[in-house]
């Protein structure tokens, strides 16, 4: 459980090191391409060195192993492999990781890995190559803008990034158009599973510099808000799973990393003369465990890892989808 005194004494540490206000106030500024610069070599050091870019999903009271970081892309290959897709898009795909992963898994299925930042495509396309794998592409694109020309697939998924996404409709009627009939969604992310009037001051500020300093500087969506834009996209949610006592080995792992850096005075003083952005990764390692709902971990705050499935209904003939039906 996160005691009062814990929270308050974790939020002081932060002051002292960032200025709370001082981080806050880059709550809604596009710190995207600036954050992801700064931090790549962060993630690959303290995260993944095989360029995930996300959480592991581990089994509970574990330490995370490295394959917990493919527990998200081997659930898309489970999908593809059940739905016989041939055709498979990832959404904001980082370093590729994850489209890496399914491509090797599926050398018979087309996967295409899309990104937002250039160098993030570089960086996956040279993996790639170096991995030898023909039916792996990338491509620059952003989700909230998908280009016309991606159509045809039978699985999109999408894994810790959606948590940047301004217009959740747009994005979910990008994905309804990219999408064959009968074609799957699959979104891994973080949301908030109660509205943020409900939070007590200092849980508001532990979200909230969560939030900022991954760069989610318009804070987490909603539980549900997802489920509501695909829906009226036109797709069906299928199912939705809460995974966040699987994430809390790995924010654990992290947290302890960051005790260390601010019990050291040397590691401390590495953080303050880092870039910003890479060093304000340190407020997320001290503050993750204890902002998400994991009741049989006595943690109370409110956000939660997510999976979220829709599915794309199959057209009966002669029927009009609602999405495809004019206003
Ligand atoms: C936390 S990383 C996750 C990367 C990858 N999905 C993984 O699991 O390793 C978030 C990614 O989202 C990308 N991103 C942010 N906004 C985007 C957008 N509008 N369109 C496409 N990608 C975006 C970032 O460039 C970054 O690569």
């Amino acid at each position: 459980m996160t005691t009062a005194a814990e929270m308050a004494d974790r939020l002081q540490q932060v002051d002292r090191m960032f200025g709370i206000d001082k981080v806050l106030a880059d709550r809604g500024k596009d710190l995207i391409e600036i954050y992801y610069e700064q931090s790549g070599p962060a993630y690959d050091r303290l995260l993944s060195a095989s360029g995930a870019m996300h959480l592991a999903l581990t089994m509970q009271g574990s330490e995370p192993r490295p394959e917990d970081y493919r527990a998200q892309p081997t659930r898309v290959v489970g999908m593809a492999t059940n739905i016989g897709a041939s055709r498979i898009l990832e959404l904001g795909c980082g370093k590729g990781f994850n489209a890496t992963h399914v491509a090797r898994a599926l050398p018979d299925r087309a996967v295409l890995g899309t990104d937002l930042l250039p160098a993030h495509v570089e960086t996956a396309r040279r993996r790639a190559a170096q991995a030898g794998l023909s039916n792996l592409q990338f491509e620059i694109a952003s989700f909230e803008d998908l280009p016309p020309h991606l159509t045809g697939f039978d699985l999109a998924f999408a894994v810790e990034t959606l948590c940047y996404a301004r217009d959740l409709d747009k994005v979910a009627q990008g994905l309804a158009r990219a999408l064959n009939p009968g074609g799957r969604v699959l979104i891994y992310d973080v949301h908030a599973l109660t509205p943020p009037e409900t939070w007590s001051a200092a849980m508001t500020q532990a979200v909230r510099l969560y939030e900022t300093a991954m760069a989610v500087t318009r804070g987490f969506h909603a539980a549900g808000a997802w489920e509501a834009a695909l829906e009226r996209a036109g797709l069906a949610v299928r199912n939705v799973v809460d995974h966040s006592a699987r994430v809390q080995p790995g924010l654990r792992q992290l947290e302890s990393l960051g005790d260390r850096v601010v019990t050291d005075w040397k590691k401390r003083s590495a953080v303050t003369l880092a870039p910003r952005y890479m060093a304000r990764n340190l407020i997320a390692a001290l503050l993750g465990p204890h902002v998400y709902a994991v009741p049989e971990a006595g943690r109370d705050g409110p956000l939660a890892y997510q999976m979220i499935i829709a599915e794309k209904p199959r057209l009966r003939p002669g029927a009009r989808t609602r999405a495809a039906t004019p206003a």
